[in-house]
């Protein structure tokens, strides 16, 4: 019997902004209060990017932390996948812009629109197109810059959001391990709950879809929080069933960081307890696709996955879409010092230099 190839996180890396801004310099924007966004959204403070950050230079910075990480070459990478709702242009890709960054000559890029969910779906295609055989290292990035797409005098959606870039590199799984199931799903029915109206095909920049404020994000919060609730623990279970698993086997649920209460209301609904339920949203805010990766990246660098745990990756956002991805965390194998180390941290270096000259 052949011995199928199964996809594994081998390295990892985040970056988000210096500027914080916390509750109490919304409540000098608009009318809110400290108290009102904690209650009902846990959100304490978020990180907006400086005014020559990026997407794509916060997801550069992401990825080449992840090559890093992983002792990595870029020029091993065969594809960059970036999901974001906030890409730099409307094309290029970003991920060609990231690809272009870290050194990754002989890699494939493109982005990924699934709005929150995007970094799931991802990691989804990224794992298949290694246990396809057809990629051997797969760059998964999730970034978003959603203060240059936030409406700031509206308080019903600018309290929530928050820029930064997560990444993973994805190779074989050489331990026991690895991805293990993975779940996507998709129900256009709810595409208008969750919208930037202008800037598209449909209705194109124009004096009056800026004076109507048409290119920050519409959103009918409780339509989405109720969707949320719902299919967190929905996915969760799925993607579960694939594996043969039941909650009970799992380790950690890091879900998309989007609101407090949705996080409590799915682990309630799950059975799993809070403190198995990753969460950073009070530092953070929603980062939409870059929310799991960061917190990810958080959980593991805390020392808070282990080899042979099981961690729930799971999301929801615009479309509507929804995703979950299975995975077994493995053994955290050091880069061997080497000559062939040695050459893949001078790329990184080299592409690191050619960034700093290209700002
Ligand atoms: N400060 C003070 N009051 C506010 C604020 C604010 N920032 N925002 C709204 N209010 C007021 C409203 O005007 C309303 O007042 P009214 O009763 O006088 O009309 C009252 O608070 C209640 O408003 P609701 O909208 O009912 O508040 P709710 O408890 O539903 O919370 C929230 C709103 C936080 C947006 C919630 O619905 C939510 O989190 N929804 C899910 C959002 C989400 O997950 N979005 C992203 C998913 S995908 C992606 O990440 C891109």
């Amino acid at each position: 019997m052949s011995k199928a190839v199964k996809a594994q996180i081998i390295g990892w890396g985040a970056y988000v902004p210096r500027r914080v801004l916390t509750n109490a310099d919304l409540a000098q924007m608009v009318d809110t209060s400290d108290e009102w966004i904690v209650e009902r959204t846990g959100i304490r403070e978020r990180r907006l990017a400086a005014p020559d950050e990026t997407t794509a230079s916060m997801a550069t910075i992401a990825a080449e932390r992840a090559l890093a990480s992983a002792g990595a070459d870029p020029l091993a990478v065969d594809l960059v996948i970036v999901a974001t709702a906030t890409p730099d242009y409307l094309f290029p890709a970003t991920a060609c812009l990231v690809q272009r960054g870290i050194g990754a000559k002989s890699a494939a890029a493109f982005d990924l629109g699934a709005g929150c969910s995007g970094f799931i779906y991802a990691l989804a295609l990224g794992a298949h197109a290694i246990e396809s055989g057809a990629c051997r290292y797969v760059l998964v990035v999730g970034a978003e810059t959603l203060s240059r797409i936030t409406n700031w005098q509206d308080r019903g959606t600018c309290v929530l959001f928050g820029d930064g870039a997560g990444a993973v590199l994805l190779g074989q799984a050489h331990s026991p391990g690895g991805i293990l199931a993975t779940h996507l799903g998709a129900d256009g029915a709810g595409a208008d709950w969750l919208i930037l109206p202008a800037g598209g095909s449909r209705k194109p920049a124009s004096a009056q879809t800026v004076a109507e404020n048409l290119h920050t994000i519409q959103m009918d919060g409780q339509k989405v929080f109720r969707f949320a609730t719902k299919i967190i623990p929905d996915a969760t279970r799925k993607v579960l069933e694939q594996a043969g698993l039941s909650v009970a086997d799992v380790d950690m649920v890091i879900a998309h960081q989007a609101n407090a209460r949705i996080l409590q209301a799915a682990s309630e609904r799950l059975g799993v307890p809070q403190e198995k339920m990753y969460a950073n949203i009070d530092r953070y805010g929603n980062t939409s696709a870059a929310s799991i990766p960061i917190a990810l990246c958080e959980a593991a660098d805390e020392g808070r996955l282990q080899a042979g745990q099981r961690v729930v990756l799971v999301g929801f956002g615009a479309g509507l879409t929804w995703g979950a991805v299975l995975v077994e965390w493995g053994e955290k194998i050091p880069p061997k010092r080497d000559l062939p180390w040695l050459l893949a941290a001078l790329r990184r270096w080299w592409a690191w230099l050619l960034r700093r000259f290209r700002r």
